[in-house]
């Protein structure tokens, strides 16, 4: 009888390896591409089995088996493909594909890595923001059919996320239904993202060992892609051309106990140690929750808003940040380009406050010396709507809680323009700034 019972144990096992041996490893996510520098990529894939996965570049997507000038292999067996790619130029356009065991290699034209331009090069550059998007709704999808049709001629070049990026709980699952089943085939696989979390995506915790955001993605911790090395992340910075980006977590607690909300602490000195030492002429900071919002969160009664905008906006100011913009308050909000206005949204006094340099609505045209901080919340590409009491904001320029969005910065040298696409398809706010 026992030895029965471990011969067809014997068989079950053989019959189990042969079968994993003979089934087509299939790509379940991805690929999709992280932390790209001037000089690196990586490039990151799931399969619904282990297997040893490999990546080729080439300059001929066109031919069927185009000859591969560069590959790497994975050392060990995996679901969780990650390559890292080195040894690129910067600002330069490589095809890729992925492939497992003994699969070829087959390239297209939509899966393509685009490093980073060399750091200060003037070149145009197109960043789209999105915030609060991966909600399943109506809305995420025609925010993203509306932004579609606006960058068809053109692409992001880098694409930033303001957190709420999975709803409700940031779940690997909901990753995939929410966020890698809408933007793989248009965005993920071919567009360098650099997202940050929300409350959603740490779903009530505070710990970045816990959330499945920091498995998800592969973020630059040493200053790969420009800026001062973070250690971390949770928080960091790139270089993009001319622009200094930086994302910050609004969600986390360091290990010295401290949030950015406190306004100081590790992560509050590693951002005024990058502010300090940047020297790119743009610089654009995005998180989660926003300093000031009369949306679906109110900045005027929830702790860690009324917090950011006392300890924290002060800073921002101090190093002459052109644009902080985040999500959190499922609308659109858009203020004045402004300075010390630490209190509630009743104390905000036009006079005292908005410091602009302009030649005409909308359009600035700013010095050496800068001018204020330009606020935005763009937080409804997948949720949308909501008002507080005191909605609009006293200092938005402009506000809209019925239609969902996503921004597009297109910059040029010294010259930026700012698009709040709408879910209808309309450019409903927009704003440029000069710089001398
Ligand atoms: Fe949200
Ligand atoms: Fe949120």
């Amino acid at each position: 009888m026992k030895k029965n019972i471990l011969k067809i144990i014997f068989i079950g096992l053989i019959l189990m390896s042969q079968n994993s041996w003979s089934q087509v490893a299939q790509i379940t996510r991805g690929p999709y591409l992280q932390s790209i520098t001037q000089t690196s990529a990586v490039v990151r894939w799931r399969t619904d089995v282990p297997t040893i996965g490999e990546i080729g570049l080439t300059k001929f997507p066109k031919k069927r088996k185009a000859g591969v000038y560069l590959g790497a292999k994975e050392k060990s067996i995996t679901t969780e493909h990650e390559i890292l790619i080195n040894n690129l130029k910067p600002n330069t356009k490589y095809f890729y594909s992925v492939k497992n065991e003994n699969q070829e290699f087959l390239f297209n034209e939509n899966q393509f890595i685009k490093t980073i331009p060399k750091k200060g090069s003037t070149q145009p550059i197109r960043i789209w923001a999105l915030g609060d998007f991966g909600a399943g709704t109506e809305n995420q999808k025609l925010v993203t059919k509306s932004l579609l049709n606006f960058v068809a001629d053109q692409k992001p070049d880098a694409w930033i996320w303001l957190g709420d990026n999975a709803y409700d709980k940031g779940k690997d699952e909901e990753y995939q239904k929410n966020v890698f089943d809408v933007y793989q085939k248009d965005f993920l696989q071919n567009t360098a993202l650099y997202p940050s979390p929300g409350n959603h995506d740490y779903a009530g915790k505070h710990d970045s060992s816990l959330p499945p955001y920091f498995q998800i993605f592969t973020l630059p911790t040493q200053g790969e892609a420009g800026g001062v090395p973070s250690g971390t992340e949770s928080y960091y910075s790139v270089d993009y051309g001319n622009v200094h980006l930086i994302s910050l977590n609004t969600e986390e607690k360091s290990a010295d106990g401290t949030f950015l909300y406190d306004g100081k602490g590790a992560q509050v000195d590693w951002l005024i140690k990058d502010l300090e030492a940047n020297k790119l002429p743009w610089v654009i900071v995005y998180f989660h929750k926003p300093p000031y919002t009369k949306g679906s969160h109110d900045s005027d009664n929830e702790e860690d808003l009324m917090l950011m905008r006392e300890h924290v906006t002060p800073i921002f100011e101090k190093y002459k940040v052109d644009i902080v913009i985040a999500g959190h308050s499922h609308v659109y909000e858009r203020t004045y380009a402004m300075k010390n206005h630490t209190g509630l949204n009743k104390s905000f006094d036009p006079a005292k406050h908005i410091v602009e340099s302009k030649e005409a609505s909308n359009k600035y045209v700013v010095d050496k010396d800068g001018q204020g901080v330009i606020y935005v919340v763009c937080g409804s590409g997948g949720k949308v709507g909501g008002q507080k009491a005191e909605y609009p904001l006293k200092s938005s320029v402009y506000s809209n809680n019925k239609e969902g969005g996503s921004m597009i910065f297109d910059i040029k040298d010294k010259y930026l323009k700012a698009k709040w696409i709408a879910s209808n398809g309309e450019v409903m706010d927009q704003f440029s700034i000069q710089k001398k």
